[in-house]
């Protein structure tokens, strides 16, 4: 037993002093951090080898799970800028620095001390988790973490408390104090979360994202992390003076940044979920918003009635699709019109379909409240794969009166 624990040891820290020709995905230094991101969101970045400039160019290191082929032709799909596919000598990380490799090690560490660390235990060890979330101080891991059936098999064998043992290393492995696996975003009118907690007295995060504060418990709400660039693309729009109806609000994904970082002078946040609002409310004071944001509690069936003719914007971000207040989002513009930010899902191949499509639905709702307004695309935003072919996309809408 003591033999394979040595192996794996030797084997990491061999690895970390040597160069080795890895896989990469090569791009310019100033869409490395997009790439980077997107390698990290789908678990196909190599953590166990050092990214590299060279000249103008940055070199990402990606691991097997997808062909390269395959890689090529996403990558050349989600980004409308160059990108190749190479291989070249990098470096290794430094094992302390990296995350794997501290999973590894306490996985190691907790079956040894359990004596259960066999000789069949080097395959297993090969399928840990690759990508998870951290939300404060909570590890969110993949819904297929740890339950195959050797791990049943494991936990069937041990207490309680040595699980308990077990979760919290691997927490602290991956830099958090609490562990949870998700579970499919519930078919629910809330799209609810179903967060199992592992370990952990209860589900409440809070963090900083780009500046702002967000607070809700975990276990009932979803909080995609995948759509960082979308909240960061959206605060960076600026909305001085603007009075903006945010349709979906959740616990203020976009609302926090438009209130922050846009600097909207107004934003009505409606949203349905209990388990949301409270999480909003907690951020509308931790953010000191008190004054720049209402919330609307309830179906935005009722809310946005009340909300007519005031707005300059609306940002309409449920998926599958937001198609439900395109109307209601027309008549809380201004009558001399403003913007639009339409979420939905979209197949690749459908996209300029799509948006011609939903242009002409908004010009007849426009029409049929007598708003005489010139309506256009601005920019389609693809936010990231929601599935193989489908993308997340938001569709600038701008409607302004006819000159
Ligand atoms: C999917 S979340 C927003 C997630 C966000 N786009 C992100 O980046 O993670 C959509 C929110 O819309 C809310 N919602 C769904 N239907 C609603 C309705 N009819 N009225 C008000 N809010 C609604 C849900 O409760 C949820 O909080």
């Amino acid at each position: 037993m003591f033999k394979v624990v040595a192996l794996i040891a030797d084997i990491m820290s061999d690895s970390n002093y040597q160069s080795a020709m890895t896989n990469v995905v090569l791009c310019i230094q100033e869409n490395g951090e997009r790439v980077h991101r997107f390698l990290q969101e789908n678990g196909l970045l190599e953590t166990t080898r050092k990214p590299k400039s060279i000249g103008k160019m940055l070199a990402l290191p990606f691991n097997l799970q997808v062909n390269k082929k395959d890689l090529e032709e996403i990558l050349q799909d989600t980004f409308d800028f160059e990108v190749q596919i190479d291989s070249i000598e990098l470096e290794a990380t430094e094992t302390s620095n990296n995350p794997h490799a501290r999973l590894h090690r306490a996985v190691v560490a907790w079956l040894s001390s359990q004596q259960m660390l066999e000789n069949e235990s080097e395959n297993m060890l090969s399928d840990l988790p690759k990508k998870w979330q951290l939300l404060g101080d909570l590890v969110i891991l993949p819904e297929a973490a740890f339950i195959s059936e050797y791990w049943r098999e494991i936990f069937n064998k041990t207490r309680r408390h040595e699980r308990d043992d077990f979760w919290f290393n691997v927490a602290k492995a991956l830099g958090g104090e609490r562990l949870a696996r998700q579970h499919p975003i519930a078919k629910d009118k809330y799209r609810s979360s179903q967060t199992e907690l592992l370990v952990g007295e209860n589900g409440w995060v809070e963090f900083l994202d780009h500046g702002v504060k967000f607070g809700f418990d975990a276990t009932k709400v979803m909080f995609s992390a995948g759509n960082v660039t979308e909240r960061r693309r959206i605060g960076s729009i600026t909305m001085d003076g603007e009075v903006v109806v945010d349709a979906y609000a959740g616990v203020g994904y976009y609302t926090l940044h438009m209130a922050l970082r846009s600097k909207a002078k107004h934003i009505h946040a409606c949203e349905i979920n209990p388990d949301s609002i409270s999480g909003l409310s907690w951020a509308q004071e931790a953010n000191g918003f008190e004054q720049s944001v209402t919330v609307h509690s309830g179906d935005n069936q009722e809310t946005l009635p009340n909300l007519y003719g005031q707005a300059d914007r609306c940002h309409l971000g449920l998926l599958p699709s937001s198609e439900a207040v395109w109307d209601h989002a027309i008549r809380c513009l201004k009558p001399k019109g403003g913007w639009l930010h339409i979420h939905m899902n979209v197949h690749k191949n459908n996209l300029e379909e799509w948006t011609a499509e939903t242009l002409e639905t908004l010009e007849k709702y426009a029409g049929s409240h007598g708003r005489n307004w010139q309506i256009k695309a601005a920019h389609l935003e693809r936010v990231k794969w929601f599935s193989p072919h489908v993308w997340h996309v938001v569709l600038d809408v701008e409607c302004k009166e006819h000159s």
